[in-house]
């Protein structure tokens, strides 16, 4: 499943909030980095803990490096913006003088596609920055905003593109809104729990991002699916050893309450069952499940996924058997 995303400079990772969007999103930067690739995981404008998860300090300005292959580094609206402006008029200086100007400063907060257009065509030329393989990203993965405001998000090119239509800005919004458009370039990944809501809200990203921005999902991760707490098929033999135990005398009661606890686990490994169908037989891209891991702090659990992305079936896992 990593070929898909080992093909694309550029990795955008949506999903509605707390389905484990930022965990995803660095789980594959580390995964990437880890194949020997040269990654950079980008948080957009807002604190989204993916520093945190990477156990990392981002730095002003420059990326901050996380372990060997991978960086970490947050695109400030307000610095895209000045980046964007720049490329328009002669200086950094005057570029921050016009975001400051009074009038100006109005302006950009009554249209808030600026900033999103700003931070795209930031992350952008990150990606062309650098023109030695030593010092060229391989893969940029961004920590989109929560789901429907991603697809809003990465639609804004073409939008201002429309509105536009002629002129140097027309032409820069036309080449980044091409660009996000074509999925042979571009990966789109959704994040997802196996739970009613989160389900059909990655079914509707799926349309909503075909409708505004021409596009399908590259793929969805279906995040913190609970393992089977016994082998599938050993379900019969479950049933009966539970009713054994239901039936049996006082010593028996502390196996029953284990029974009970292994029956309750069954019910949400076939749940997440369940919707994990639902999801696949509505969306036409790869669904990728990964497993809920118990683990004490966000790091560690960004490891185990990484791992996992990268074909380490669960070494340490609770159920390995
Ligand atoms: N596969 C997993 N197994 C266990 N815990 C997980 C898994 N994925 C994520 N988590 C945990 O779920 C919590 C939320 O994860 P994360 O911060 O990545 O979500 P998010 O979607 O980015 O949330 P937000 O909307 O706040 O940005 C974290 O505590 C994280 O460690
Ligand atoms: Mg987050």
């Amino acid at each position: 499943m990593m070929e898909q995303l080992e093909s694309k400079r550029l990795i955008f990772v949506t999903g509605k909030g707390g389905v484990g969007k930022s965990t995803v999103t660095a789980a594959i930067a580390s995964a990437l980095a880890r194949r020997g690739k040269r990654v950079l995981a980008v948080e957009t404008d807002t604190y989204s803990a993916l520093a945190d998860l990477l156990d990392v300090k981002l730095l002003e300005g420059a990326p901050a490096m996380v372990e060997r292959g991978l960086w970490a580094t947050n695109v400030r609206a307000e610095d895209a913006l000045v980046h964007t402006i720049r490329q328009f008029v002669p200086s950094d200086r005057v570029s921050r003088a016009v975001i400051h100007n009074r009038v100006a400063r109005v302006f950009f907060k009554a249209a808030p596609s600026v900033n999103e257009f700003s931070i795209l065509n930031k992350v952008m030329a990150l990606r062309d920055e650098g023109d030695s393989p030593s010092t060229r990203w391989d893969h940029i993965v961004v920590d989109l905003p929560a789901s429907g405001h991603a697809v809003t998000f990465l639609g804004v090119p073409r939008t201002l593109n429309g509105m536009m239509r002629v002129g140097g800005f027309a032409k820069m919004a036309g080449k980044i809104a091409s660009e996000i458009e074509d999925p042979s370039k571009v990966a789109v990944v959704a994040a997802a729990l196996p739970e009613e809501m989160p389900v059909k809200e990655t079914i509707e990203l799926g349309q909503q991002l075909e409708e505004t921005v021409r596009r399908g999902l590259t793929m969805v991760l279906l995040n913190m699916m609970h393992e089977a707490p016994f082998a599938p098929e050993r379900e019969a033999l479950f049933d009966r050893v539970r009713a054994g135990a239901a039936s049996a005398s006082t010593p028996g009661i502390e196996v029953e309450r284990v029974m009970e606890g292994s029956a309750l686990a069954w019910e949400w490994y076939e749940r997440d069952l369940k919707y994990a169908k639902v999801l696949k037989d509505a969306v036409d891209c790869p669904v990728l499940e990964l497993p809920m891991f118990y683990e004490a702090d966000g790091a560690s659990v960004v490891d185990r996924v990484s791992a996992y992305l990268n074909g380490e079936r669960d070494p340490g896992g609770e159920l390995a058997s």
